[in-house]
């Protein structure tokens, strides 16, 4: 992918470090980091992998992503999520939750804290990551069923040891387990019902994700997107659902509760119902690149800055640089959209 050399030399607005909060071109304010802490991942589900052993980039040492992530946390960034790949299989993740979880914010508070997995290997690491100091758990799982489960995922024998992490995790006190179930037309839109149920019966916020052309291979089409509306009139034929109001403005998630009380569901919509207006996120490939969208033709090599000897503020001003150039929105749908070379896998979801 091409990066912009140019914008190491491009002048920059440096008072961001002294106001203590990260500001856009479009007035956003950018509080929310992902990182991807490795793009190997031990599934091959359809709408991500090859199904082959897809390209893998380089994966970066702990020390390297926490001075990365510093600089980004001095800068402003209040929420830091790891994900991957599988950030589950680095041997070190504990350790860097632990340090990650010492620091501050520039307004003083605790790094909000989280994780996105597959859930394959939580059972076991659920308590320490909490006694690590993690605050929040996402578990991607895209359906109830077994069967189903293993077609999406390519992967044999996994379904159980999933639903017991999504148990472990709850058990481990860190709030209620999110379960993202990305939605695709003809491979798991059975599972609509079946999610609802599995959110009530094990109190979790399930969300569903209208799914986006981002894989390895040329999955992607309208047709397999399952829109937010067609979600709602599913669920709502089943069960009376009832909208809640939004946590914070940036939230990518419409939420709903069920008129009894149990059980959330949320429902993701980048494609029909954009929410780029409101978004607060950068990411950090596992490579060390920022992407300030998931669908940008443009990545910044701040990995290649701290190799070439960038100091600390050398760091946060090309971050910076890097941030002003985040752009106003994703273009999903229309002519000419062009899709990213690099699949979730190696992005950071
Ligand atoms: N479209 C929508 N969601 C996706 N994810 C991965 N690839 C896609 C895609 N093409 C989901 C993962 C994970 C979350 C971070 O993003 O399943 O739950």
């Amino acid at each position: 992918m091409a990066t912009l050399p140019q914008i190491d030399q491009m002048p920059v607005d440096l008072s961001a470090r002294v106001q203590g909060r990260l500001f856009d071109s479009h007035g956003r304010v950018i509080t929310d980091l992902r990182v991807s802490i490795t793009d190997r991942c031990n599934y091959k589900c359809v709408y991500c992998r090859t199904g082959q052993v897809g390209a893998q980039y380089a994966e970066l040492t702990t020390a390297e992503y926490l001075r990365m992530i510093r600089a980004f946390v001095e800068l402003g960034i209040e929420k830091v999520r790891l994900t991957g790949g599988e950030p589950l299989l680095r041997k070190d993740l504990l350790q860097m939750v632990r340090e990650l979880s010492s620091w501050r914010t520039t307004s003083g508070q605790p790094l909000d804290l989280a994780i996105t997995t597959n859930g394959h290997l939580l059972e076991s690491l659920a308590r320490p990551l909490k006694e690590a100091g993690l605050t929040r758990i996402t578990v991607s799982m895209d359906a109830v069923d077994e069967a189903t489960f293993e077609r999406v995922t390519r992967i044999h024998g996994s379904f159980h040891a999933v639903v017991r992490g999504i148990r472990a995790a709850q058990q481990a006190g860190m709030g209620r387990v999110k379960v993202n179930c990305v939605l695709l037309r003809g491979f798991n839109d059975d599972q609509i019902e079946g999610f609802a149920e599995f959110a009530r019966r094990e109190d979790v916020i399930v969300r569903f994700i209208e799914f986006m052309p981002l894989g390895e291979d040329r999955l992607w089409s309208p047709e397999i997107v399952v829109p937010l509306r067609e979600i709602v009139n599913r669920l709502s034929a089943v069960f009376p659902l009832l909208p809640l109001t939004p946590n914070s403005a940036s939230e990518t998630a419409r939420r709903y509760g069920f008129s009894d009380g149990v059980g959330e569901i949320g429902i993701i919509a980048p494609v029909t119902q954009a929410f780029c207006g409101a978004c607060s996120r950068v990411r950090l490939t596992s490579d060390g690149k920022i992407r300030t969208c998931l669908f940008s033709n443009f990545e910044h090599d701040l990995y290649r800055q701290m190799r070439n000897g960038a100091s600390d503020e050398g760091l946060q001003e090309y971050i910076l640089r890097a941030v002003d150039k985040k752009e106003a929105r994703h273009h999903i749908g229309e002519p000419g959209f062009l899709k990213p070379s690099r699949s979730m896998v190696h992005i950071g979801g």
